[in-house]
């Protein structure tokens, strides 16, 4: 596996094999990896005839400046995971490379961004949209692989690829869970000891609930319901714990179409996120 920094090394090496006619897929990532970003590699290496992985913490996603500097960075480690998967190339940009002198450009993307996540954490999603079709014209992929962890995430990449015409094929792919149920994050290591035993607490609530709702109980009662039981689960607030339509995320109160029961809640003073279907 090879380590590049720079876009123009990037574009050499998929030149090169573009003109040998390979399929190239990347997994874009902002390292810390965990089996969750290792299952996105898999996935990747089964579809595709070569593999880039990007690590690059993008700043203009956070709105916190905490949160940014507390973003756990691993590349020694992640490097040689990614090499024992068989990845060809590893692209960890600096952000100066990225965000040049000068960077005026934004992807805003409308609607699916605009509740939850997007209510919650304003400009997330134009950085998260930005850096997204960057790096797709950087790597200039045939495939994306992304986590359906970040269910809203993955939408809005999905409405953004097919608004802007960008030739790439967006796969989304399973959470990875751990054995007692949470879903696996890179945020998760910052869970001490107890917040870590509670909080598998968070898929099951899920669990009951989407259960509840499949079985026709009232959705507002059934969710008012799961909040209160996150509470007495340990999670210190709820965020949102949602029932929304799968593609467009706008509310419903009768499950009369796909849909995604979605939460994000605080325990030990990290915020998880959470998402399955109903
Ligand atoms: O999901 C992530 O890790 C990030 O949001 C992504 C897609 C790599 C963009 O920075």
């Amino acid at each position: 596996m090879q380590t590049l920094r720079t876009v123009a090394e990037l574009r050499t090496r998929v030149r090169g094999w573009k003109q040998d006619g390979r399929q190239v897929g990347v997994v874009p990532t902002m390292g810390a990896l965990h089996e969750g970003h290792l299952s996105l590699v898999r996935a990747a290496k089964r579809g595709c005839d070569r593999v880039i992985v990007t690590i690059f913490v993008n700043p203009t996603q956070f709105n916190n400046a905490e949160d940014l500097a507390k973003y756990p960075r691993t590349e020694e480690a992640d490097a040689a995971m990614l090499a024992a998967e068989g990845v060809d190339i590893l692209f960890a940009p600096a952000p100066e490379e990225v965000y040049p002198a000068g960077f005026a450009t934004g992807v805003a993307v409308q609607g699916v961004t605009a509740p939850l996540e997007g209510a919650l954490r304003p400009g997330h999603f134009e950085g998260v949209a930005t850096v997204v079709a960057k790096l797709f014209g950087m790597t200039q992929a045939n495939r994306a692989y992304f986590g359906q962890k970040d269910w809203q995430q993955l939408q809005v990449v999905k409405r953004m690829v097919a608004d802007l015409n960008i030739a790439i094929e967006v796969v989304g792919c399973d959470t990875i869970r751990e054995a007692d149920g949470l879903a696996m994050s890179s945020r998760n290591v910052r869970l001490d000891a107890l917040s870590r035993a509670q909080a598998p607490g968070l898929y099951k609530v899920m669990g009951k609930v989407a259960a509840a709702i499949k079985g026709g109980a009232d959705v507002a009662a059934v969710l008012a319901q799961g909040r209160e039981d996150l509470r007495q689960a340990g999670f210190t607030e709820v965020d949102y714990l949602d029932l929304r339509s799968a593609a467009m995320l706008e509310p419903m109160t009768t499950l009369d179409q796909p849909a995604r029961l979605l939460a994000a809640a605080w325990i030990g003073g990290v915020r998880l996120i959470d998402n399955i279907a109903v």
